[in-house]
């Protein structure tokens, strides 16, 4: 507190003569006075490696500082220093894998990693896996199947808790569960007061609903306590088909779609194009949850042929998600990404694929320099909360079946040169543009965005509906009436 009146004083004398940039490495002093041991300047390696863990390159800006907090107590007192700072602008990181680029670091400004806040425990007599907000997704996995546990978490394990969570989730088990976030018990939260609260059914209700689904619009989430399920294994994984094989996999996906709902039939079908080798893959990655009934409702996606690589196995979702790691990891490159949803019609999925198959040669073929590589991903969404589990807001109400008849696109742009960025970000807001006008044609659009995979361009929180999103609103004003988070936050979703 002493620190921080001196530094208003001294805020008083020189603030007004201090450029954004200095303005930041000001704060980032008051940190480091604070947080000594949690505050990296551009020459640390721990700076270093911070920015090197983001798995898009387009994600690695530079900011003045990063802190590293070790406690809710550290965010908290990182949260009242920019606070009290001129507004100098800040961003939190997950796990970093939003490819929005600002929405997890920012140029100059300060970055909150929550790298070091990672712990992950077994609590409540085996109910509830603890989850501190910066753990990953594969350590989340490998603590709770140590006692026979398991989450609703990521299909991959180097993705993060916190983003995925606030945003909905989408796991092997939703078919059969539900969204990641309606399976969270409880929220820790540092509000922009620097307060630290729970969230949950009991104590701050609107703030509980909130969290899953408004992103970072209400405070820095330092712990989920996630519901724990008994561990099995999962039998699954990824097929590569020839590209002749790509018409009927998208027929299979629709019959699957159209067909009986199946509770243990998980994952997505993609079409890949490759411009530097003019060529387009057709992929599933699928798993059924219950591995004596296989394959279930995901016959016939599986007995689509030609194949080129069959790679399903029954494992510990642990060794699913470890494994899928390795694929990603690799090598970072620039990614951009969109999504939009439609209801399942018979031609709507060959409509969008004879669409983009059409264009993304012509586009890819203006930035061939950078390397394209162009995908379109189909899956089905999760239900929303029923008999009594606490409400979300993602803005579906529980007498709606998304899970049944929803699809979602992710459609999404590879490549290697920075220079590409604002052509290939044009291409995916005219691909949205026909492929909704598409989706209108046929009366199939639908409102939702699922914001995991929505573009910086998107607004996913007024897809939830407007009665929905003047909700987020007055939470949002209620727990942040200064607007901290709407207006030193620039990156994320925001709600005004
Ligand atoms: C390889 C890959 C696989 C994926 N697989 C899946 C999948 O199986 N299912 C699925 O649903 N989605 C999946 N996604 C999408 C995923 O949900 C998002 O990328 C999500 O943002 C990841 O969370 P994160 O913590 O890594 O995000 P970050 O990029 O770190 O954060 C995303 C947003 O959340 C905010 N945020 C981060 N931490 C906090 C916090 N502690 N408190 C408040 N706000 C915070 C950030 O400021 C940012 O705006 C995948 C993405 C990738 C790249
Ligand atoms: C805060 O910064 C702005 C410009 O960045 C400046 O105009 C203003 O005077 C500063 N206020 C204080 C109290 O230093
Ligand atoms: C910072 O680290 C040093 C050396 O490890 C330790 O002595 C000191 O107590 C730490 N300070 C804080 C505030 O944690
Ligand atoms: C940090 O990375 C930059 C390049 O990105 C490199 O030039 C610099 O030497 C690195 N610093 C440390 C401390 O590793
Ligand atoms: C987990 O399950 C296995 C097989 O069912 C059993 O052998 C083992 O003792 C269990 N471990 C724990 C910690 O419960
Ligand atoms: C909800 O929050 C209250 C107040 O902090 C706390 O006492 C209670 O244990 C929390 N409930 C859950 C399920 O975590
Ligand atoms: C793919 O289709 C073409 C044209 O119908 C055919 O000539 C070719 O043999 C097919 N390839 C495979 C592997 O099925
Ligand atoms: C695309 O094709 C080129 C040329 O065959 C190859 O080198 C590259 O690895 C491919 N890229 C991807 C992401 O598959
Ligand atoms: C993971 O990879 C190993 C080594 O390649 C393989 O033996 C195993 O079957 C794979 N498991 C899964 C679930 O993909
Ligand atoms: C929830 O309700 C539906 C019908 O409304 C029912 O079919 C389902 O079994 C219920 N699920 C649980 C977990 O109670």
């Amino acid at each position: 507190m002493r620190f921080s009146a001196i530094a208003s004083f001294s805020w008083f004398l020189f603030g007004a003569a201090f450029a954004s940039g200095e303005e930041s490495r000001s704060t980032c002093d008051e940190l480091a006075f604070i947080l000594p041991n949690s505050t990296f300047y551009p020459e640390a390696p721990a700076y270093n490696a911070s920015i090197s863990s983001y798995p898009f390159l387009q994600l690695r800006l530079h900011p003045s500082c990063i802190i590293r907090p070790k406690s809710a107590r550290d965010v908290s007192q990182a949260i009242s220093v920019l606070k009290d700072s001129n507004c100098t602008r800040f961003a939190v990181k997950g796990g970093g894998h939003n490819a929005n680029a600002g929405f997890n670091n920012i140029q100059n400004g300060v970055t909150i990693d929550m790298q070091s806040l990672n712990d992950v425990e077994v609590a409540r007599g085996d109910k509830v896996v603890r989850v501190s907000a910066g753990a990953l997704w594969q350590k989340v996995y490998d603590t709770a199947e140590k006692r026979n546990l398991t989450v609703l978490g990521g299909r991959i394990g180097v993705v993060g808790t916190a983003g995925f969570l606030t945003g909905g989730g989408i796991s092997f088990f939703s078919p059969e569960h539900g969204w990641a976030c309606d399976a969270v018990v409880n929220f820790e939260v540092v509000l922009a007061s620097g307060e630290i609260v729970n969230a949950n059914a009991t104590s701050q209700p609107d703030l509980y609903a909130a969290l899953k689904g408004g992103q970072s619009n209400f405070g820095i989430v330092t712990r989920f306590d996630l519901k724990a399920f008994p561990a099995t294994t999962i039998w699954g994984g990824r097929t590569v088909y020839h590209p002749n094989a790509t018409i009927p996999l998208l027929t299979a996906f629709t019959e699957f779609k159209s067909g009986e709902y199946d509770p243990y039939a998980a994952g997505w079908v993609t079409v890949r194009y490759n411009h530097t080798a003019a060529t387009f893959n057709p992929v599933s990655i699928m798993w059924y949850t219950k591995p004596a009934q296989k394959p279930g409702a995901l016959k016939s996606i599986l007995e689509v042929k030609p194949q080129i690589m069959n790679g399903r196995v029954e494992a510990p979702v642990s060794e699913h998600t470890r494994n899928a790691s390795r694929m990603v990891v690799a090598d970072p490159k620039r990614t951009i990404w969109a999504t939009t949803s439609f209801s399942i019609s018979p031609t709507i999925v060959h409509r969008i694929h004879a669409l983009w198959k059409e264009v993304v040669p012509e586009v890819a073929k203006q930035y061939a320099y950078a390397k394209p590589v162009a995908e379109i991903t189909f899956q089905a969404l999760p239900a929303p909360p029923r008999n009594g589990t606490s409400p979300n807001s993602l803005g579906f109400t529980a007498a709606e079946t998304p899970e049944k008849d929803l699809v979602f696109l992710q459609i999404i742009f590879t490549f290697d040169d920075e220079a590409a960025t604002e052509g290939f970000e044009e291409a995916l807001k005219d691909f949205l543009k026909l492929i909704e006008g598409l989706a209108k044609d046929e009366g199939v659009l639908h409102r939702y965005k699922y914001l995991n995979f929505a573009a910086s361009f998107q607004d996913p929180l007024a897809s939830y509906g407007q009665e929905q999103k003047d909700t987020l609103r007055e939470v949002a004003e209620k727990y942040d009436p200064e607007g901290v988070f709407q207006k030193q936050v620039p990156g994320g979703f925001k709600l005004f």
